[in-house]
């Protein structure tokens, strides 16, 4: 019998798959492909857009300042980013940190759900337009952050790029607000389910 394939792809498969990829262009500009990292059993997965010059260099993700406003927001609403799990849209970065296009985005796109279907996140945090955009075909985060959107079996939560909050301290505090508003909704559904 044919069992399904994608449960059984280990997340270390498809990380070593990202390192080798060289399905878009962008595998020739980059230093180091950036497969998504942290908790494996993780109730909550962050996508954020692409990797940065950090990144490329050390071959993981959210290791720059913005990846420090992201661990400051999780410390604040009461987790590590041991217990989460991060990951991009795509995992190579574009040069001179250009939007990804439509292309590497769909090159790329497969790597992403291979991720989301072995870990079964109970939320997705999308962070800034491109993962919004990608993901939803939504814009205009100013308008949308803080919002929980259902949509083919997952549970996404909507907020701000943590690049875009780095030089402004009210959107700082409207992140921290945001990402503490999506642990207490964690909070709630595991207590439903009684996890
Ligand atoms: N910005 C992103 O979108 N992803 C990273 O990994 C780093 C910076
Ligand atoms: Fe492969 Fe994605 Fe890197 Fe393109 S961006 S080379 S599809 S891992």
């Amino acid at each position: 019998m044919i069992i399904a394939m994608k449960e059984t792809l280990s997340l270390k498969i498809v990380q070593e798959k990202v390192k080798n990829c060289e399905k878009c262009d962008l595998c020739t500009s980059r230093k180091n492909a950036v497969p998504g990292k942290g908790n494996h059993n993780a109730d909550i997965v962050f996508i954020g857009e692409a990797p940065g010059k950090n990144e490329d260099e050390c071959g993981e993700p959210f290791i720059g300042t913005a990846g420090k406003k992201l661990n400051n927001a999780l410390k604040n609403a009461g987790l590590e980013r041991s217990d989460v799990y991060i990951t991009n849209i795509v995992k190579c970065r574009p040069p001179k940190n250009r939007i990804p296009n439509d292309n590497e985005k769909m090159m790329c796109s497969n790597y992403l759900e291979d991720e989301l279907a072995i870990i079964k996140p109970k939320i997705i945090c999308l962070l800034g337009n491109t993962s919004y955009h990608s993901i939803l075909g939504g814009s205009e985060i100013s308008k949308n952050h803080g919002k929980f959107v259902s949509k083919d079996g997952y549970l996404y939560f909507i907020s701000f790029h943590p690049a875009a909050i780095i030089y402004n301290q009210k959107l700082e505090k409207v992140f921290k607000n945001d990402i503490k508003k999506l642990v207490d909704e964690l909070k709630k559904l595991k207590t439903k389910s009684g996890d």
